[in-house]
């Protein structure tokens, strides 16, 4: 679903970074700035790592002592979808960031949320696979006709799917960078469909879903005026003269 650290386009070569991480100076001795700044970067993904482990441990833990309240299928429901709908919207704002900041190695710590945001999706299609419908197709297929939140959830997951498949290195170097960020466009298309299936879940008290909206609309709006301000390249014929 993100960039690998090698062969992402966007990323800057190490030694032209200089603001944030790449910026500061390093206590590691006879170590190039690429070296200490690629150090600095696995050590942050392995934080992430953590981190993104975090909930899912809090979650094992809070069902192990029977802490999930009186519902615990609807809360273990709740907060894969909330955790997979804040790591989506958080891997989302990594561009808009990078573009504001200089910080050009933030797209290198990417990766390990985007894929965290998957995962969280697929233990929440679990959960609901399993304990709301144990697996039984009909069900489920009613389920899609009759609940439109449902299907945009679905739609969803979809979408999230192909992006977690190509986020190795290997997969983008097979893709190559255009076509791989064609493909990763459907990110927006993943995150508008999972705020639709968050606002239409919710009956009442559409604030939350429709923070979301708002965020994303911002981020969409960041990236298309991004885009509208790259220079273009403008093909001019030469003159009738100096043609041939
Ligand atoms: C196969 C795909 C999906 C299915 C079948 C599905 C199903 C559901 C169901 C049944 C609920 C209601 C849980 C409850 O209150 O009992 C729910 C809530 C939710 N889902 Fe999904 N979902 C899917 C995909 C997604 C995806 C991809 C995201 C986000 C990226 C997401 C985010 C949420 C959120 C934020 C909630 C509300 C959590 C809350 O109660 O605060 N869902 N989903």
């Amino acid at each position: 679903m993100v960039p690998g650290n090698k062969i992402e386009p966007l990323d800057l070569p190490v030694a032209a970074a200089p603001a944030g991480l790449a910026g500061r100076t390093s206590h590691r001795r006879g170590h190039t700035p690429a070296e200490r700044l690629q150090h600095r970067l696995e050590l942050a993904n392995q934080w992430l790592i953590l981190l993104g482990l975090l909930p899912l441990a809090v979650l094992a833990w809070r069902y192990a002592g029977r802490g999930l309240g009186p519902n615990p299928v609807e809360t273990l429901a709740g907060a894969t979808g909330q955790w997979a709908l804040r790591l989506l919207w958080l891997t989302l704002a990594v561009t808009p960031l990078r573009q504001l900041t200089g910080w050009h190695w933030l797209v290198r710590l990417r990766r390990v949320p985007a894929l965290f945001g998957f995962l969280y999706a697929c233990l929440h299609a679990l959960v609901y696979l399993l304990f709301d419908h144990e697996f039984e197709l009909a069900g489920i297929w009613n389920d899609l006709r009759q609940r439109p939140f449902v299907l945009a959830g679905f739609a969803s997951f979809l979408c999230l799917a192909p992006l977690a498949a190509t986020s190795t290195d290997a997969m983008i170097k097979r893709l190559g960078g255009r076509k791989w960020r064609h493909l990763h466009r459907l990110a927006y298309v993943a995150a508008a469909l999972a705020a639709l299936h968050f606002l239409l879940l919710v009956k009442r008290d559409i604030g939350e879903p429709a923070v979301y909206i708002l965020l994303l609309a911002l981020l969409y709006g960041a990236r298309l005026r991004k885009r509208a301000a790259r220079p273009r390249l403008v093909l001019v014929a030469p003159p009738p003269e100096q043609r041939r």
